[in-house]
C-alpha cells in the first residue's frame, strides 16, 4: 500500500497542531500538495461508515463446518463486498474466529473476527482500502450463542452467534479504533460509573438530564457511544450531550437529537452561558494539539464548565514511552519522529506524568489516576491492539511530514527523516514491518478529578 492511502485523515488533525512556517526546499508545500491530491468531495462533512447486512456467525444443519459471512457498503462511497469464512467444527469454537486481515471478495475489504480473553466477547474488525484512505472499524458482540434445535433431527441441531442481521459502524482511520481501544482498556467503563451514579441522583432531584461536555470532540465517537449507551432504552439515564471542537471538520452530519456539535477553541474563555452547566467533562487525545504553557489555561476552563461537585475525565496517551517490538528499526523510526515533533512544536510527549498535578494546581479537589502501561496494553485481543498500531503510524506519518516542512535547515539536517522522499521510504518499509507482525505501543493514562461542591 502506497503512503498516501493512510496519509489524508490525519493531515488535517497535524495541520492543526502547529503553525510553524513551510520551509520546503522545492518552494511547494508539500502537505498542501498532499492533501489537494487526497482529498475527495464530502470528506471532511460526513463520518464514513460502514453498514453491515447478512450477518451470521454459526453453523449449519447436518454440516461439519462452522461459518462467517456479511455483506458490508462502504458509505459514502458506495462500494460493496461480501465477506466469509468457514472452518471445521471443533469444542472449542461454536461459531468461527478469523484472524484480522482475512480478505473479502473485492480484497480491498478485510476483516477480522476474534474472541477477546477476558470479556469472551467477539471481536469483528472491517477494514477498507479505498484507493486513498484506510478506513478501519471495530465492534464487540456479546458472547451470546444459541442452539438452532431441529425438531425432525438432533443431528441438524447447531449453534448460532445471537446478533442483529443488519447493523452500521462508525467508520474512521483514527478516531474509531481508538474508541474501540479505549472500550477495551477501560473494560467498557468509559464513562466513569460511580460518578455517574451520583450524577444521576443530582439529575433525577433537579428534574433534568446529566449536562455532559467532550473538548476536543473530533467525530464525538465518544459522545455518540454515551448517547447510545444511556438513552437508547426506556427508564434509563438521561443525558444531555455538548461536543465541542476547534473545527467542524468530522461532526457527524446526522447526530442524534441529544447530543449537539459546537466550534470553541478550548484555549479561549467559555461564553457565560457554558460556565457551571455540566455534570461531567470528558477530555481525550489532545496531547499533540496542546502546548505545555496552554495545560493550565485549559484545565481552568474545563474547571470553569463544570457545577460544584462536577468531574473531569481526562484520558491521554504518552508518546515519550513507545514501545515498538524490536528489529522493527522503520516503525520505531516514526514512533521517534512523533516524540521529535511533539517537542519540536511545544508539546509534551511526557504530558501525562505531569497531568496529576496540573490539575491538582488548578483547584480539583480529588484526583485519581490510572496509568496503563504497553504491556497490559499489549495483552488486549489482538485486532484491538493492531487497531492502535494502523492508529498510531499513520498518525506519526502526518506529524512526520508536517515535521519536516517546518524545520529550520539546522534542525532539519539533525531530524530523525531530513526530506519527503526519506519519509516515503521510511513510511513504506514500516507498513510492511507492520504486515510481518511488528507493533507500536504508547502507554494510556486516565485522570478522573472532582471539583468541590
Ligand atoms: C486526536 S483528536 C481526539 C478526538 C476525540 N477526543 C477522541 O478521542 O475521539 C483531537 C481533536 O482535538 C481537536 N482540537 C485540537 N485543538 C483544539 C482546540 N484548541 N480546541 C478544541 N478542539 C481542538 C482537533 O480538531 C481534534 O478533533
Amino acid at each position: 500500500m502506497k503512503f498516501s492511502t493512510l496519509l489524508f485523515p490525519l493531515l488535517s488533525l497535524a495541520a492543526l497542531s502547529q503553525a510553524a512556517p513551510v520551509d520546503d526546499d522545492s518552494g511547494d508545500d508539500p502537505i498542501e500538495a498532499l492533501e489537494a491530491r487526497d482529498a475527495y468531495p464530502g470528506q471532511s462533512t460526513s463520518m464514513p461508515t460502514f453498514t453491515i447486512s447478512d450477518f451470521y456467525a454459526s453453523g449449519a444443519s447436518h454440516s461439519s463446518q462452522i461459518y462467517i459471512g456479511f455483506k458490508v457498503k462502504s458509505n459514502p462511497f458506495g462500494q460493496t463486498a461480501t465477506c466469509s469464512f468457514s472452518m471445521p467444527l471443533d469444542n472449542n469454537h461454536p461459531v468461527p474466529t478469523t484472524n484480522y486481515y482475512t480478505k473479502c471478495k473485492p480484497s480491498s475489504f478485510g476483516f477480522g473476527f476474534q474472541k477477546d480473553a477476558t470479556t469472551k466477547a467477539y471481536i469483528l474488525t472491517i477494514t477498507q482500502n479505498t484507493g486513498k484512505n484506510l478506513l478501519t472499524s471495530a465492534v464487540s458482540m456479546e458472547n451470546k450463542i444459541k442452539t438452532y434445535v431441529n425438531k425432525a433431527n438432533p443431528n441438524g441441531n447447531y449453534k448460532y452467534l445471537d446478533h442483529s442481521k443488519k447493523f452500521t459502524l462508525y467508520a474512521n482511520l483514527f478516531l474509531a479504533d481508538f474508541h474501540e481501544f479505549f472500550r477495551h482498556l477501560y473494560n467498557n467503563e468509559i464513562i466513569d460509573s460511580n460518578a455517574l451514579t451520583k450524577l444521576a441522583a443530582k439529575a433525577k432531584t433537579e428534574n433534568r438530564p446529566i449536562r455532559i461536555a467532550d473538548l476536543g470532540a473530533g467525530t464525538g465517537a465518544w459522545a455518540l457511544d454515551i448517547a447510545q449507551t444511556f438513552t437508547s432504552k426506556p427508564g434509563n439515564i438521561d443525558v444531555e450531550l455538548d461536543c465541542y471542537d476547534i473545527t467542524d471538520a468530522k461532526f457527524p452530519s446526522e447526530p442524534p437529537n441529544n447530543i449537539q456539535f459546537k466550534i470553541w477553541d478550548v484555549n479561549e474563555s467559555p461564553t457565560d452561558e457554558m460556565k457551571g452547566r455540566y455534570d461531567y467533562v470528558h477530555m481525550r487525545l489532545l496531547v499533540a494539539f496542546l502546548p505545555i504553557t496552554q495545560i493550565p489555561v485549559v484545565l481552568k476552563h474545563a474547571m470553569s464548565l463544570l457545577a460544584p461537585g462536577g468531574y473531569l475525565d481526562w484520558s491521554d496517551v504518552s508518546p515519550g514511552y513507545p514501545n515498538v517490538t524490536p528489529t522493527n528499526p522503520n516503525t520505531q523510526k516514526c514512533a521517534l519522529t512523533f516524540v521529535e515533533h511533539l517537542k519540536v512544536t511545544g508539546k509534551d510527549p511526557y504530558l501525562t506524568d505531569n497531568l496529576e498535578d496540573w490539575i491538582r494546581g488548578v483547584g480539583f479537589q480529588t484526583v485519581k489516576s490510572t496509568h496503563y502501561s504497553t504491556d497490559i496494553i499489549q495483552k488486549l485481543p489482538p485486532s484491538i491492539n493492531m487497531a492502535m498500531t494502523i492508529c498510531l503510524v499513520p498518525a506519526t506519518y502526518a506529524v512526520l511530514l508536517k515535521l519536516i516542512s517546518s524545520l529550520n535547515p539546522q534542525l532539519r539536517s539533525a531530524a530523525l527523516v531530513r526530506d519527503i522522499k526519506e519519509a516515503e521510504t521510511v513510511i513504506a518499509a514500516s507498513e510492511e514491518e507492520i504486515k510481518n507482525g511488528a507493533t507500536f505501543t504508547i502507554p494510556v493514562s486516565r485522570f478522573l478529578a472532582r471539583k468541590g461542591t
